[in-house]
């Protein structure tokens, strides 16, 4: 299990590790959008991860694309999607 704070709300949740931050933040009822279904095509789950980078999953080549399409994408940007949460606290800020 690892923490999740959610930005702006500043909510925190235990959440399994193996699990994707777009499935975390559904099932803890954040605002969250996920227009392609979490198949990485949509950018709509687009986040910021201030805190806790490295203890999600690497940035795949899928992800890598769809974040170069980004408006205002920063060094922390991630598909929620595509970020599957370790063991280690990860603070998630939502973008829209
Ligand atoms: S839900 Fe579409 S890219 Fe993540």
């Amino acid at each position: 299990m690892t923490t999740l704070t959610v930005l702006p709300s500043g909510k925190t949740y235990e959440v399994a590790a193996g699990t994707t931050l777009l499935k975390a933040l559904m099932d803890a009822g954040e605002p969250i959008s996920s227009k392609c279904g979490g198949e990485g095509k949509c950018d709509t789950c687009h986040v910021s991860v201030p805190v806790g980078r490295k203890s999600l999953s690497k940035i795949q080549r899928l992800e890598n694309a769809q974040l170069d399409g980004i408006i205002g994408i920063g060094s922390n940007s991630r598909l929620a999607c595509q970020a599957v949460l370790g063991e280690e606290a990860v603070t998630v800020e939502l973008l829209s």
